[in-house]
């Protein structure tokens, strides 16, 4: 049906909009710029950014990323109101490839509850939004928010409208993960039959996973003319989440012959741009997670090995090297050296420059010295926690400890900030992880509140590493942190020392702005 892309399907990633719009998965814009690259790198078609009316930190990350990332189209989100428009042209503006992507409710309960507008209005609106957006930018997306539960012969009517005006894609969203997979069908059956000039745009899908079928709906509707699927990383989004990215690229590519469209995304790209996004926000992946979950090519019943030794097409449809997981788990120890180290590195997928490698490569052997075997999730735990404590401004330099039952515990601590200060302080608490946290926040004068701290195993084994991720309260808003050791007590403190960094850099960020002479930030 669809004449503009022919049989490929555009791959437009929202990982940093919908996805980031999750409770707990906010990011920083450093973290943004980083999952950014590796979407560029797992070549996605298209990358929401954010929503740059939504805050001025929001407008930083989507001009950021526009300026910095090439490849990807990079777009940005607006209500149909001017100055949201506005505000996303000028945070695209700089992108190879700058997007607009408008939205307004079109079902009766929105139109009645949430907007209380009638349907003429609504067009209206619709359609001076999309005219404003277009006389910035050439590339322009609606949605229809709330399509699946909108009249279909008034859905046609917008969606003609839009056309109209300029639109070059077009958004069937099922905002609350409502509808079902022929259904879906039926509906762009029906807008396929019915707007004129569909053939002339991109019909785009963005399912939400309320009741489980987003990946499911999204592919029906491909199934039906769509030619863009929006997703997420790890499916992370609001509510039960988004379409996953790795599922809906997997589905297409495993069952090409059904589906008979292509996508570009590198799938080698998945299992590291999961962890990366996984590590990020600190929403851990299900092990039994369809495409990028631990279990996901493991095999534990004796019958299934024996199959897979035979062949393992028996017992798999995909190979985990397609999806950038290695096979092989190559154990490595004390003696191996830095080349064996980097060649491991870029087999799971991270290139690292010389001096993340250094520091990497450091950690390793630290690690190695204290663990006898490590797997490639130790060497993944270590490459992620490197990036993510490189910016200080304090470093844990000693921790003690004393614990035991019936005992108050006593935690000291030695830090060193980037300004040369070295502080020691000591408190006590409930438990080791209170009282080292307790003498954190004496040291470094922040005190916060701790409300989820959660461990997990990064490998096997006894001496398999912790990783910890503490969820704070500071100052009415809500910071994550995380920390890996062989120690989880230790893990606990990097973890609680990685959020008084964050909120450090925070502060000092927010102090530079404000001493700028004014208009000199950001335009
Ligand atoms: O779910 C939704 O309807 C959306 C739109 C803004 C595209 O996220
Ligand atoms: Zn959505």
């Amino acid at each position: 049906m669809d004449n503009v892309t022919g049989n490929r399907v555009l791959i437009f990633d929202t990982t940093l909009r919908d996805g980031e719009q999750a409770p707990g998965c906010s990011m920083a814009l450093n973290e943004k710029l980083r999952v950014a690259s590796a979407l560029r790198d797992l070549k996605v078609d298209v990358i929401e950014a954010g929503f740059p009316a939504a805050s001025p930190g929001d407008f930083d990350a989507v001009q950021t990323i526009a300026a910095e990332i090439r490849g990807p189209t990079i777009c940005g989100l607006a209500r149909c109101h001017a100055g949201d428009i506005e505000r996303a042209w000028q945070a695209v503006r700089p992108a190879e490839r700058p997007r607009i992507h408008v939205f307004i409710a079109t079902s009766e309960i929105h139109r009645t509850y949430k907007l209380q507008m009638a349907k003429e209005e609504i067009i209206r609106r619709a359609v001076e939004s999309v005219r404003l957006a277009r006389s910035h930018c050439t590339d322009i997306e609606f949605s229809a928010e709330d399509a699946s539960r909108t009249e279909p012969s008034f859905l046609a009517e917008v969606v003609s409208a839009v056309i109209e005006a300029g639109a070059t894609t077009v958004n069937i969203p099922d905002t609350l993960g409502y509808t079902v997979p022929d259904e879906f069908s039926d509906l762009f059956q029906y807008l396929a039959r019915h707007v004129k000039g569909i053939d002339k745009v991109v019909l785009s899908v963005h399912c939400h996973d309320d009741l489980g079928m987003a990946v499911a709906n999204s592919l029906a509707a491909v199934r039906a003319g769509a030619r863009q699927i929006e997703c997420t990383i790890n499916g992370i989004g609001e509510r039960a989440g988004n379409c996953a990215l790795e599922e809906v690229v997997m589905a297409l590519r495993t069952r090409a012959g059904h589906f008979g469209v292509d996508c570009g995304v590198d799938s080698r790209r998945l299992y590291p741009t999961s962890r990366l996004v996984s590590s990020i926000t600190g929403m851990h992946v299900p092990r039994n997670k369809a495409v990028v979950g631990e279990n996901a090519f493991a095999h534990e019943s004796g019958i299934h090995q024996d199959g897979m030794l035979k062949h393992a097409s028996t017992y798999e449809i995909m190979r985990p090297e397609d999806v950038g997981i290695s096979r092989s788990n190559l154990v490595l120890g004390k003696h191996s050296g830095r080349h064996a180290f980097r060649d491991r590195a870029q087999q799971l997928g991270f290139s690292l420059d010389e001096e993340e490698l250094n520091r990497a490569f450091a950690e390793f052997k630290a690690l190695a010295d204290r663990k006898k075997e490590l797997f490639d999730t130790d060497i993944e735990a270590i490459i992620m926690n490197t990036d993510a404590g490189a910016s200080g401004p304090w470093t844990l330099e000693e921790l003690h400890i004393t614990a035991g039952t019936g005992k108050i515990a006593a935690g000291a601590v030695r830090l060193r900030h980037a300004d040369g200060r070295v502080i020691n302080e000591a408190a006590v608490g409930d438990g080791p992880i209170e009282a080292s946290f307790k003498a954190l926040e004496r040291a470094t004068g922040i005190a916060m509140e701790l409300c989820n701290f959660e461990v997990r195993s990064v490998s096997m084994g006894e001496d398999a590493q912790g990783e910890v991720t503490v969820t704070v309260d500071y100052n009415g808003s809500s910071h994550r942190g995380h920390g890996i050791s062989t120690d989880i007590v230790e893990a606990g403190a990097f973890a609680y020392l990685d959020v008084i960094n964050r909120v450090c850099r925070q502060a000092n960020a927010t102090e530079q702005k404000q001493e700028a002479p004014a208009g000199v930030a950001r335009a």
